[in-house]
C-alpha cells in the first residue's frame, strides 16, 4: 500500500485538504468527502420543498430524492423492503424509539433484557429506561478484559426468559466485532429479539440484514461520512407493523377525526414532522461513495494502518492497548493508557503536536468502571488517513512521558 493511494482519497474531503490536523477520532465522527456536500447543497439548490406534501413539482422533486436516499440505505442493509428503513436523527434516536415502542409495549416484568456491559449508553440507557417501567429484569453480558464475550458468559445469559438483547456489532471502545451470529441464533432460540447498534461497524463492514436475519439495527449518518442529524434505524416490517408510532404529529397519519386517529403506512408513521431530506440525500451520496471505493480496499487500507499505530504503540512499555492482539480486530479503534499521564494530558499534548484523539470514558461508563479505569485515550483510524499522520501520533505519544517530567 503506497502513500499516494492513501493521499487520493484525502483529496476528495476539503477539511483533510486544507487541515494540518491528522484527525484521528474517526469514531465520534467522521469527515465529509465533496460529494455529500454537494449532494446536500444540490438539494437545497435544486429540489428544496417539503418532502411528502407538496403536490406541485417542486415537491414531489423533493420527496423522489427523498425516496432515492431510502432506497439506497435499503440497498446498502440489503433490507427486503424500504418499509423497513426510519430515517431517525441519529443512532441514539434509533435505539430510543425501538425501546419506546417495542420495549415498552412488549416486554413485560417476567422477562429479562441483556445487554453487554461494553454498551455506549447509547445501547444501555434505554434498556434501562424499559426495564425500570416495565419490571423486566436487565441482565449484564460480562465482556473479558479484552472485549471478547465468551459462549458460556452468551449460554449463561441468554435464556427462555429472555426477550430482547441489545448488542453493539463493535464495540466503541474495543473495537472488536461481536459474534452476532451466535447471538441472533441463540436469541431467536429462545424467542428473543436481537437490538444492533451498528454504528461503530456500518462505516467498516458490510451489512446484510436478511443474511444476519437481525430484527432491530441503529446506526448514524456521520461516521460513515454523512451529515449529522441524519440517522437510520432498520426493523424487520413484521415487528415494525405492530408498534405504535414513537413521536407523534404531522405526516405520520393517514386520517385524524376529533377523537380518532389512524396512522400512515410505514415507513411514515416513525418519521412525524418535517424530515431531513437533505440529510437522507447526503447520507446516500456517502453510501454511494464509500461503496465506490469499495469495502476491500476500503478494509485493507485501515487495517495496514491500525497495524502501523499498534506495533508502534506496543513497543512503548508504558503504553497498554486494551482489545484485542491483531489489528483486523480493532476496526481502526485503539484505546489505551499512558502509564502516569492522565488520558486528558494525553489528549492536550497530543493536540498541541496536530493530532485530534478522543480521552475520556467514550460514552461507556459502566465498561469504564468494568475495566478498573475511570477514562482511556482513543485515537481511531479510518481509511482516509495516512501513515505519515500515524507516525505524527506515534512520535507525540512517545514524547508524552518526557513532556509530563518523566525521564523517558
Ligand atoms: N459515540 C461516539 C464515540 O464513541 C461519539 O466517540
Amino acid at each position: 500500500m503506497t502513500q499516494q493511494e492513501m493521499m487520493n482519497y484525502r483529496a476528495d474531503f476539503p477539511l483533510l485538504r486544507e487541515s494540518k490536523v491528522a484527525y484521528l477520532d474517526n469514531a465520534a465522527t467522521s469527515q465529509r468527502p465533496d460529494c455529500v456536500l454537494d449532494a446536500q447543497r444540490k438539494f437545497y439548490e435544486t429540489h428544496n420543498a417539503n418532502p411528502l406534501r407538496g403536490l406541485y413539482q417542486l415537491g414531489m422533486d423533493a420527496t423522489e430524492d427523498y425516496a432515492a436516499a431510502r432506497e439506497t440505505v435499503r440497498r446498502f442493509l440489503n433490507a427486503k423492503s424500504d418499509s423497513e428503513i426510519i430515517f431517525t436523527r441519529n443512532a441514539t434516536e434509533s435505539l430510543n424509539l425501538v425501546a419506546y415502542s417495542y420495549g415498552l409495549h412488549r416486554i413485560g416484568p417476567e422477562d429479562e433484557i441483556v445487554v453487554s456491559i461494553a454498551e455506549h449508553h447509547s445501547n444501555m440507557l434505554p434498556w434501562r429506561m424499559v426495564a425500570r417501567q416495565t419490571g423486566a429484569t436487565l441482565r449484564y453480558l460480562e465482556c473479558t478484559p479484552d472485549g471478547s464475550l465468551p459462549m458460556a458468559e452468551l449460554e449463561a445469559k441468554i435464556t427462555d426468559k429472555t426477550a430482547l438483547v441489545a448488542v453493539a456489532q463493535v464495540s466503541n471502545v474495543f473495537g472488536r466485532t461481536n459474534p452476532m451470529d451466535t447471538i441472533i441464533d441463540l436469541a431467536h432460540k429462545h424467542g428473543a429479539v436481537v437490538v444492533m447498534d451498528a454504528a461503530q461497524s456500518a462505516p467498516h463492514m458490510p451489512i446484510d440484514v436478511q443474511a444476519l436475519g437481525v430484527d432491530f439495527v441503529a446506526f448514524s449518518g456521520h461516521k460513515l461520512m454523512g451529515p449529522m442529524g441524519i440517522g437510520v434505524l432498520y426493523g424487520k416490517e413484521e415487528l415494525l407493523e405492530e408498534m405504535p408510532p414513537f413521536l407523534s404529529g404531522g405526516e405520520m397519519i393517514e386520517y385524524v377525526t376529533r377523537d380518532k386517529v389512524t396512522y400512515a403506512p410505514l415507513p411514515h408513521k416513525f418519521e412525524a414532522g418535517t424530515v431531513n431530506a437533505a440529510g437522507a440525500v447526503g447520507l446516500a451520496a456517502a453510501i454511494d461513495y464509500l461503496t465506490a471505493i469499495g469495502w476491500d480496499k476500503l478494509h485493507a487500507q485501515e487495517v495496514a494502518l491500525t497495524d502501523f499505530a499498534l506495533q508502534g504503540l506496543r513497543a512503548m512499555p508504558y503504553v497498554h492497548v486494551i482489545g484485542a492482539e491483531k489489528a483486523e480486530e480493532h476496526c481502526g479503534i485503539l484505546t489505551f493508557t499512558v502509564d502516569g499521564v492522565h488520558p486528558h494530558d494525553i489528549s492536550a499534548i497530543l493536540d498541541a503536536a496536530d493530532v485530534a484523539i478522543r480521552a475520556g470514558h467514550h460514552c461507556a461508563q459502566p465498561l469504564m468502571q468494568h475495566l478498573g479505569t475511570p477514562s482511556t485515550a482513543r485515537a481511531s483510524l479510518f481509511f482516509y488517513n495516512t501513515e505519515e499522520e500515524v507516525q505524527r501520533f506515534l512520535d507525540a505519544v512517545a514524547s508524552l512521558r518526557r513532556q509530563m517530567g518523566y525521564g523517558e
